[in-house]
């Protein structure tokens, strides 16, 4: 662990590569200039940051902090059937979340695990970061994985990486992390056929300016270009590769935890938990550029 001591703020790296903790910062009141940058220094060495203590943090807060890292995304469309944003005053609030009110759930991916995943790498243009702020965590479960893709790009043989830097691939858009069918989706038979963004498998970060790999999401992906057989087989490698116990770091969530993610070096998972018990996350997004 190392611990580097800026401003008030003092940022204690949390895993093997991937992960720290900010303390000694209060996210229900502005972020002064020169702690904005110590966070994001920190943010683009570390790839993930969780603010812990910030119990009682408002919706505007939350808005107002997440706008340090960018322009905010308007929140995907609702889980409900009722089409009604998740908080009208706040749209690019959503939830995540497995309560169900009236019949209706009030955020999206239930209590069901969510598979490794960079999120909504199924677009052209993806979100640089993603904000998730606990509200309610269950007793147990529920815990959010990153691994470090950066890392999983240095550490490929030097063929592999040769190999892979002309390559894209497809990300799969009719399915969610949990694996889900999207409304009005059609089931993909032949990931050949699979409709979603194309990306290079290899992407440049546009700050760092350091490469990483980019898988986005497992299911139904597939190369174009190579033969079906030759495409599973590359990405059964490259994925095996990326998500090695080792170069894992596991959140395990407490109440008030603010957890900031880079989509560009990273991808995450969750555990399922127990649905009869209540988890609520309150999450932004903040809009990124077509990675190339
Ligand atoms: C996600 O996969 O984006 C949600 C992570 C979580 O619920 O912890």
């Amino acid at each position: 662990m190392s611990s580097v001591v800026g401003d008030s703020i003092t940022v204690v790296s949390l895993g093997a590569g991937i992960g720290a903790q900010i303390d000694g910062i209060n996210l229900r009141e502005p972020v002064s200039a020169l702690s904005k940058a110590q966070i994001m220094s920190a943010w683009m060495l570390h790839k993930v940051l969780r603010f812990r203590g910030q119990k009682g943090m408002s919706t505007q807060q939350l808005v107002d902090f997440s706008r340090l890292f960018g322009e905010l995304d308007r929140a995907p469309t609702p889980a409900n059937k009722t089409g009604k944003p998740y908080l009208a005053d706040f749209p690019t609030v959503t939830a995540i979340s497995n309560i169900v009110v009236d019949g209706q759930p009030i955020g999206g991916l239930g209590a069901y695990e969510a598979e490794w995943h960079t999120d909504m790498s199924y677009n052209d243009h993806t979100p640089s970061a993603s904000i998730l702020y606990a509200i309610e965590i269950p007793p147990s479960g529920g815990d959010t994985w990153f691994c470090d893709m950066y890392a999983a790009y240095a550490q490929l043989p030097a063929e592999l990486k040769a190999r892979i830097a002309p390559l894209k691939c497809v990300h799969d858009a009719s399915r969610n992390s949990a694996g889900m069918l999207r409304k009005g989706w059609k089931e993909v038979t032949d990931p050949r056929e699979t409709i979603g963004a194309q990306h290079p498998l290899v992407r440049t970060h546009p700050i760092t300016k350091r490469k990483a790999l980019f898988l986005g999401r497992r299911l139904n992906a597939c190369i174009p270009g190579l033969s079906l057989e030759e495409s599973e087989s590359l990405l059964n490698t490259l994925w095996s590769h990326a998500v090695r116990p080792e170069s894992t770091w596991v959140q395990q969530w407490k109440v008030g935890d603010v957890l900031v993610w880079d989509n560009r070096c990273s991808m995450h998972r969750r555990d399922a938990f127990d649905a009869s018990t209540r988890r609520l996350m309150h999450r932004t997004q903040v809009a990124g550029d077509r990675p190339y």
